[in-house]
């Protein structure tokens, strides 16, 4: 079969890597892909968010199945497109992707569905909410309701930190239509980890648990990152919690958005946090996690395909999966100045020598040019290696990142350390 893979970042490396060891599959191709893809799959240079021409694509080349990697095109309805063409995609429509690319319906749903969430209210006028700021306790969270490429969400220590998140959400439109309503919530602490499953709409196959390393830098310090890096199994899960997490969490949720004609076929990633009273949903996202698909791809064993087509085609009854019971883990190489700024255009050197037989290099943020590899992103590599343990596999990893350079380098030494 022929497979199609949206997105161009070491998610969307991971998968096509996983996805290139199918004997299913003949052909892949990217859109638009980046240099970690070469040699695996046929890059096509659209824009993701472009819809229409992606479905043109898919059709002139027979694309069997495709699969998005990031979240606009998915709240832009490409499943919804593709399904009207008759093209088979993996993930969940316009309508079920909105667990993700709103807040407000998030919380909400979790509400009804009485699924642990923290407290919260939701508002629509700048006035009304500065007005409840004012009499509120703090610390608290101020979430920008639509997608913010994750920079909607805002810890507030006081009044002052509150309001000026107000107004660079709702009166200065920092992040456009995504701010026209903001949650306010209450401020939980403890360990995070991702609860990542696969739907058909009905049925779940859950992905081994993990967690990522938000915070740019070294114990968890600074601004929130995409992720810094991750680890799998997460060391926060036990029999209990799991079991906890799909009773209470994954499976109303499932079944909850199918009772309101919402029904969610993809991945359903539940962003977790574990406070003295058990698991609670941070957030929900509509796709795969970004680096901790390529932890948890790592110990995948089973062939990814029929998974992700049981999903599409709402038939995950027959599909069983197989996991390697090591641990496994990534870092990521970013350029130094991310998640604010930085520069790019940078030639990266030592890429030959860092490919160690235990250890996957997955691509972010690079392009190609005649005399090598340079970075072009915030995000430039992700470092993945599996071990009997945690100290095995960073080993690894930090073995291969000492042949790695370029120039204003930086990345987080305690990966897979602290917690
Ligand atoms: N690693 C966080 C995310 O994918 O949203």
């Amino acid at each position: 079969m022929k497979v199609l893979v949206i997105g161009s970042g070491g998610r969307e490396n991971a998968l096509i890597w996983k996805i290139s060891q199918s004997k299913l599959v003949k052909k892949i191709y990217a859109i638009p892909g980046n240099p970690g893809v070469s040699g695996l799959a046929i890059t096509k240079d659209i824009n993701p968010s472009n819809i229409i021409e992606i479905a043109d694509f898919a059709k002139a080349e027979g694309i069997d199945l495709t699969i998005v990697g990031p979240e606009l095109p998915l709240a832009l309805g490409i499943v919804d497109t593709f399904n009207s063409k008759n093209l088979k995609i993996f993930g969940p429509t316009q309508k079920a992707s909105i667990i993700e690319s709103s807040k407000a319906f998030s919380k909400e749903f979790m509400k009804k569905n009485d699924i642990p969430t923290a407290a919260f209210e939701t508002f629509r006028s700048a006035i009304n909410a500065i007005n409840y700021l004012k009499k509120a306790k703090f610390p608290l969270v101020i979430k920008a309701d639509g997608l913010a490429s994750g920079k909607g969400v805002f810890i507030c220590e006081n009044l002052n930190e509150a309001q000026d998140a107000i107004k660079k959400t709702m009166l200065e439109n920092k992040f456009g239509k995504s701010g026209e309503m903001v949650v306010i919530e209450e401020f939980i602490s403890g360990p995070e980890m991702s609860f990542i499953v696969i739907s058909d709409g009905k049925r779940v196959i859950p992905l081994v648990s993990s967690m990522d390393y938000k915070k740019i830098y070294e114990n968890d310090e600074g601004p929130n990152s995409g992720g810094m890096g991750a680890i799998s199994p997460s060391p926060h899960i036990d029999k209990e919690k799991f079991n906890f997490i799909m009773e209470k969490i994954i499976y109303p949720t499932i079944k909850g958005m199918k009772q309101v004609g919402r029904e969610f076929r993809g991945v359903l990633y539940a962003g977790l946090i574990l406070d003295e009273s058990g698991p609670k949903v941070l957030e929900f996202n509509a796709r795969f996690g970004d680096p901790e698909t390529q932890a948890i791809l790592l110990r995948l064993k089973s062939d990814i395909i029929p998974i992700l087509e049981g999903s599409a085609d709402s038939n995950l009854f027959d599909v069983s999966v197989e996991w390697d019971s090591r641990v496994s883990a990534c870092v990521v190489l970013a350029s130094k100045g991310y998640p604010g700024k930085f520069e790019k255009d940078k030639l990266i050197n030592g890429l030959e020598r860092a490919k160690l037989a235990e250890v996957e290099i997955f691509h972010a943020g690079t392009k190609q040019k005649e005399d090598g590899v340079y970075t072009d992103g915030g995000r430039v590599l992700n470092i993945c290696a599996k071990g009997k343990d945690l100290k095995e596999a960073m080993g690894s990893i930090y073995d291969s990142i000492s042949f790695l350079s370029f120039e204003n380098i930086y990345f987080r030494q305690d990966i897979g350390r602290s917690k």
